[in-house]
């Protein structure tokens, strides 16, 4: 036992869908190569209830101009498919792509959820980007705030939020019946893990967070939110098991210790290069996805703080 009941819940729901006494979500991924994301329309066959999961808005930053050819793909499967939107997710703030959710509640209706700790996230933005008064910290942009353990429904299934912090301080993880959408903590097996080089991120929570994860039964379907392809690997894949991520992903399987990870993960973010769109993405996904309020001229604009980051 792990001493953590809402992982024990976790385990618990998982196990009721291998033993067969929960259905099963249906999932449909929908990949956005231009930022390497996966979006997912998660839905419950029976009662055709669904939940949309880190959506994107196109966003040509040369231009400044904005499009919803993959947020229309989603609009287009949820209506073929007859479901109706009940929650709009998002894992965290997004810092490589915009996110399409009001978009999606404009045309699909659903409520919009993250993790209470955005407020946080939006603290430590909002200095950056000197906001003024009018940006609120207190998360009043989204619907609803998720603390660890937090169950919703999706029709008959029942989903629990659990805080996996590190990326940023407000990730969850959603555990829908038997698959566990894990945001950016884990990628696939073969290429690691998420950055935690972030304000507010912190390598230490990371490996706690995926450790925690870790607890999740073998076959627990694992979807990322992020794939980059791999050394030796030519495909997009951002399904796979929890079996596969503890026995071999090449940063966090289960012989890798705390500090370990946090030196690789340290000495590998000091290598990269911040995120094409994190400026942009920021500043839209820390009001749940708006543009900034226009100026006299009608027109938002979006800053770049010069050094900053
Ligand atoms: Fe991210």
């Amino acid at each position: 036992m792990t001493q953590d009941r809402n992982i024990e819940k976790a385990i618990a729901q998982v196990d009721a869908v291998l033993a067969g006494e929960l259905r099963a979500p249906h999932v449909r991924a929908f990949f956005h190569e231009p930022t390497f994301t996966a979006s997912y329309v998660v839905s419950d066959d029976a009662t055709r209830r669904a939940a949309i999961i880190d959506s994107v808005w196109d966003f040509d930053q040369p231009s400044g101009r904005t499009s919803f050819e993959a947020a229309d793909e989603i609009v287009a499967y949820v209506q073929e498919q007859g479901l109706t939107v009940d929650w709009i997710l998002e894992t965290h703030a997004h810092a490589d792509h915009l996110s399409a959710a009001p978009y999606l509640q404009e045309k699909l209706g659903g409520k919009l959820a993250i993790g209470s700790e955005i407020i946080t996230v939006q603290g430590v933005f909002g200095k950056i980007f000197n906001e003024g008064t009018e940006f609120a910290r207190d998360g009043s942009q989204f619907d609803r705030l998720l603390e660890d353990g937090e169950e919703l429904m999706i029709g008959e299934i029942p989903l629990i939020a659990l805080h996996v912090p590190g990326h940023t301080p407000a990730d969850l993880a959603y555990i829908i019946g038997d698959a566990a959408f894990i945001g950016d903590t884990m990628f696939m097996p073969d290429y690691g893990s998420a950055r935690a080089d972030f304000p507010g991120g912190d390598a230490h929570k990371l490996y706690r967070s995926v450790r925690r994860l870790m607890n999740l039964p073998d076959q627990t379907r694992v979807f990322l939110c992020h794939d980059y392809k791999a050394p030796n690997r030519e495909e997009f894949v951002w399904e796979t098991t929890m079996l596969a991520e503890r026995t071999a992903n090449v940063h966090l399987h289960k012989d890798v210790t705390e500090d370990e990870f946090v030196e690789m993960r340290t000495q590998r973010d000091a290598t990269l290069e911040m995120p094409r769109l994190i400026l942009p993405s920021i500043q839209v996904n820390m009001r749940g996805g708006h543009l900034p309020p226009p100026e006299d001229d009608g027109t938002s604009y979006l800053k770049v703080p010069v050094n900053k980051l």
